[in-house]
């Protein structure tokens, strides 16, 4: 979109037809029941491949060999919330409704103006320049549901959990930012809660009256969902697929970035990948595999080279 280079709109990538916007990472739209203005929505996916194709590269043949196990984003999008402007990563509701000695509502802010306390809303936590996680992706999700139950024991939820495994031919690696936090749940019936929270005092509203049990009460009342009266929080983590902020393509991963011990893909397991596990004779064949490559490639070059020279000097 840099307005010094394509100078794109989101447009030309989200092509639109009479209001329906291609291009939505998630399977199943947002509105359901209670849809606005579209009878249905198609959501056409939309993707790098679009314009690219499945082998953009032209020079590094390699490359072209991980497109149908690494997305593009991947090796493109090397860091997010580049450019100076901070992306919120942790958001911890179980602090929220503490105020001063006065009764004042305390807000804390960072020497960048983010906010990192409030009464209101509990601590926050922010970052620039994030390097992604990594997951395998198909383009679909499971969504932890209001009526699902939290299994005993465990300390943490996924919000979306990513569907798709190496041996998904679908799948690919795909970055993430992870949206982590802490949220209200019921510790009896192991669900979350949904609260009221904006209203005034006197209406059960979090924001009127900093009570989590009458929030509660409210909001899970209104959903028609079963409430126990009490209330605990539990951490969250929530997978937001990262899309945007392509970068420059001297900025796409370094190979090492990858194929080392502690890379990018070091907490990725269930499948074989070169230089970071040590299968040394399986290595070998996928560095010699490698080095034929660069070999070729470099012949390859090296005979462009010398009939491009040739023709020129037939030219002039
Ligand atoms: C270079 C192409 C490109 C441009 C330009 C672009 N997008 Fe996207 N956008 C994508 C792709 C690819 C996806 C992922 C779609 C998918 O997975 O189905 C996406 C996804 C999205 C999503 C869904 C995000 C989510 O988490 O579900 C939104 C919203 C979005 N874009 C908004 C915008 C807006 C607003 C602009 C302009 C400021 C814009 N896009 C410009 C390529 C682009
Ligand atoms: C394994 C990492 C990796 C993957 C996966 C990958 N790229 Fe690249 N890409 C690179 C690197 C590194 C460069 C820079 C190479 C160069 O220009 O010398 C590059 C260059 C490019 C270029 C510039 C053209 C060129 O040949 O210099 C385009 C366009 C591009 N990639 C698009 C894509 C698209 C679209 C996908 C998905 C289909 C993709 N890439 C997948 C690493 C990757
Ligand atoms: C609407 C078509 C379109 C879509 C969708 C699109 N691109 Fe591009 N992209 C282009 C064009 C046109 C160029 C400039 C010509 C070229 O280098 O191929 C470009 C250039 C690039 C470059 C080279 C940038 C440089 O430094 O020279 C990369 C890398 C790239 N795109 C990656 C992506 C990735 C990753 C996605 C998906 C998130 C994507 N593109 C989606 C049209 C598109
Ligand atoms: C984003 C991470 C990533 C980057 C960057 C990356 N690779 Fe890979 N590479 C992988 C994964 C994942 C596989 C395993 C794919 C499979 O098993 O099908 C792989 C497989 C390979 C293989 C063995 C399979 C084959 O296709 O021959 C070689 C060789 C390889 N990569 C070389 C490179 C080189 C050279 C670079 C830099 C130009 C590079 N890779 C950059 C992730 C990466």
């Amino acid at each position: 979109m840099d307005v010094k280079g394509l100078n794109y709109s989101c447009t030309s990538c989200h092509v639109t037809k009479a209001h329906q916007i291609s291009g939505r990472c998630y399977s199943q739209p947002a509105p359901n029941k209670h849809q606005l203005a579209l009878p249905k929505d198609d959501g056409e996916r939309l993707a790098c491949e679009s314009c690219h194709s499945r082998s953009p590269h032209k020079k590094a043949e390699l490359l072209n060999h991980h497109t149908d196990k690494v997305a593009c984003q991947t090796c493109h999008i090397p860091s997010y919330a580049r450019g100076g402007v901070f992306t919120k990563m942790w958001w911890d509701w179980s602090t929220a409704g503490k105020f001063d000695e006065t009764g004042k509502a305390i807000v804390k802010k960072d020497e960048y103006g983010n906010l990192l306390f409030h009464s209101k809303k509990g601590d926050m936590g922010w970052a620039l320049d994030v390097e992604p996680e990594y997951g395998w992706y198909n383009g679909s999700m499971s969504y932890f549901r209001a009526s699902d139950k939290i299994p005993q024991g465990i300390e943490k939820i996924e919000i979306n959990s990513l569907k798709g495994d190496y041996e998904d031919p679908k799948a690919r690696i795909f970055p993430f930012k992870i949206m982590r936090g802490k949220q209200p749940y019921d510790p009896e019936n192991r669900t979350l809660v949904i609260p009221y929270l904006a209203g005034k005092k006197g209406t059960g509203a979090y924001w009127g009256e900093y009570d989590w049990q009458k929030a509660a009460a409210v909001g899970m009342r209104e959903a028609g969902l079963p409430f126990s009266g009490k209330v605990d929080f539990i951490e969250s983590d929530m997978y937001w697929p990262i899309t945007h902020m392509v970068a420059p393509k001297e900025q796409a991963l370094s190979c090492e970035a990858c194929h080392s011990r502690n890379g990018r893909l070091a907490n990725l397991d269930g499948f074989y990948l070169p230089g970071r596990d040590r299968w040394p004779w399986l290595d070998r064949l996928a560095w010699m595999a490698l080095g034929l490559t660069l070999l070729g490639l470099l012949l390859h070059g090296g005979l462009r080279f010398i009939s491009s020279g040739r023709k020129k000097g037939g030219q002039s």
